[in-house]
């Protein structure tokens, strides 16, 4: 008897009803997916035996010894957890202590968008989460919309905004010849968007050029992004890695709001408390009052809940017995201006050991960057050489992660860059 199962509501035949199929043909038509550029970095270096090898491809922090790090602040909220944590589900939206936490990192401790419960808000899988459970929203409630992504990006986003089906749209932000912003044309491009565009914002410390609107330019977009009615949807993944100082790093949003914008935003705890593996986050949109907030808020835990069901609870945990008590939040600002700072430190060592070996290029560019990248204008040749001939690793569109440098691995990051930039 043909077996009868329901495909997207329709009964087929399967098994034998389906014919002469042989059951290893299944996936015979699957290629291998291309390699994720970054992820890709991380392979190659592990595989390489060279006791010199550096790796400043992957954005992770390290500290001076080039070692992963975990804060002392989450060392000390897994020991006030360790035995005291039992193993059910959260809700849906996630843990609401630390949603609440959080959206004060984003909105201000007095916002009163938060008094008047105007921001839907769920924990999310890091900021990778925010983002597709954001894009499938967008794609659910605005299906005309496309959205206008920043040329350079991380490139994940546009892998996210393709697989949740929204028409991806770029502008301009780097330009390469200054190594900075090319804020003209960036407002050209919200300028001729059609009126009411979604546009994703790198709310501070852009990844992959470490190049960030000033405050006056942030302004300046806002206003622009009122007249044409756009939409603004901030990635949020590093705050603090900016100026080292959360509050400082949240100014491009908190223009955003003084201005009455109704804005979208993901967060993340992967890089300023280190918690990369535990896949923390969360995603807010501002509405127009409270009813809205329920109802949005409503749509995307049903967004969650066929994808994972309900987010995980360690991570979550962390992060809010950090930011609920004083004492430790106190140190985990510390802590997040201390990595901030190191990072800044090896700019400075970076660009000087350059100029110290008579390059006749400019370096400024390393220290008027900002976060953890730079994006060292390294073309993918240069980049090549790096690796083959110095055992350094990065990504080809010349990125170097800064959190991957230290006083120890410096002076030969510089000579390479050097050997491989210079005139023949
Ligand atoms: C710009 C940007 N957004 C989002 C993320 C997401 O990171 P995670 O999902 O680990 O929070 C990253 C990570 O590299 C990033 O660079």
């Amino acid at each position: 008897m043909a077996l009868r199962t329901m495909i997207s509501g329709r009964a087929v035949r399967s098994g034998a009803a389906m014919g002469a199929r042989s059951i290893s043909s299944w996936w015979r038509n699957v290629e291998p997916a291309p390699k994720d550029p970054i992820l890709g970095v991380t392979e190659a270096f592990l595989a390489d035996p060279s006791p010199n090898k550096v790796n400043v491809g992957v954005g992770a922090y390290r500290d001076d010894d080039g070692k992963p790090v975990v804060l002392e602040c989450v060392r000390e909220a897994e020991r006030r957890i360790a035995g005291n944590l039992n193993m059910e589900y959260l809700p849906m939206g996630g843990s609401m202590n630390m949603v609440e936490e959080t959206l004060k990192l984003a909105y201000g401790e007095n916002s009163e968008l938060i008094k008047d419960k105007r921001i839907a808000a769920i924990q999310a899988l890091s900021g990778t989460g925010a983002c597709r459970i954001f894009a499938d929203f967008q794609r659910r409630f605005r299906p005309e919309s496309q959205i206008y992504i920043p040329v350079p990006t991380w490139s994940n986003h546009h892998n996210i905004w393709r697989d949740a089906q929204v028409p991806q749209r770029t502008f301009h932000y780097y330009h390469p010849e200054s190594k900075g912003l090319d804020f003209a044309s960036m407002m050209d491009d919200i300028k001729n968007a059609p009126n009411g565009s979604f546009f994703l914002l790198h709310a501070c410390a852009h990844n992959p050029t470490g190049v960030d609107p000033s405050e006056e330019q942030w302004r300046e977009i806002s206003y622009q992004f009122k007249a044409k009615g756009h939409f603004a949807f901030f990635d949020m993944a590093y705050q603090g890695f900016a100026s080292g100082d959360p509050e400082k790093d949240a100014k491009s949003i908190r223009i955003f709001l003084e201005d009455g914008h109704l804005i979208g935003c993901s967060q993340s705890y992967a890089k300023n408390m280190g918690l990369y593996g535990q896949r923390v986050g969360c995603l807010s949109v501002v509405c127009e009052d409270e009813k809205q907030a329920v109802a949005v808020k409503s749509q995307l835990q049903q967004l969650a809940r066929p994808m994972y069901s309900n987010p995980p609870v360690h991570g979550a945990l962390i992060v809010s017995i950090i930011l609920s008590d004083p004492d430790l939040k106190k140190l985990w600002l510390k802590e997040v201006k201390g990595m901030a700072d190191r990072i800044i430190g090896m700019r400075t060592a970076l660009r000087e050991n350059l100029e110290s070996l008579g390059s006749s290029l400019s370096w400024e560019h390393i220290t008027n960057q900002i976060g953890m990248f730079c994006y060292s204008g390294m073309t993918p040749e240069q980049v090549d050489r790096l690796t083959n001939e110095f055992h350094i690793y990065m990504t080809r569109n010349g990125r170097i992660s800064m959190a991957g440098v230290t006083t120890k691995n410096v002076a030969y990051l510089a000579n390479a860059i050097h050997d491989v930039t210079k005139s023949p």
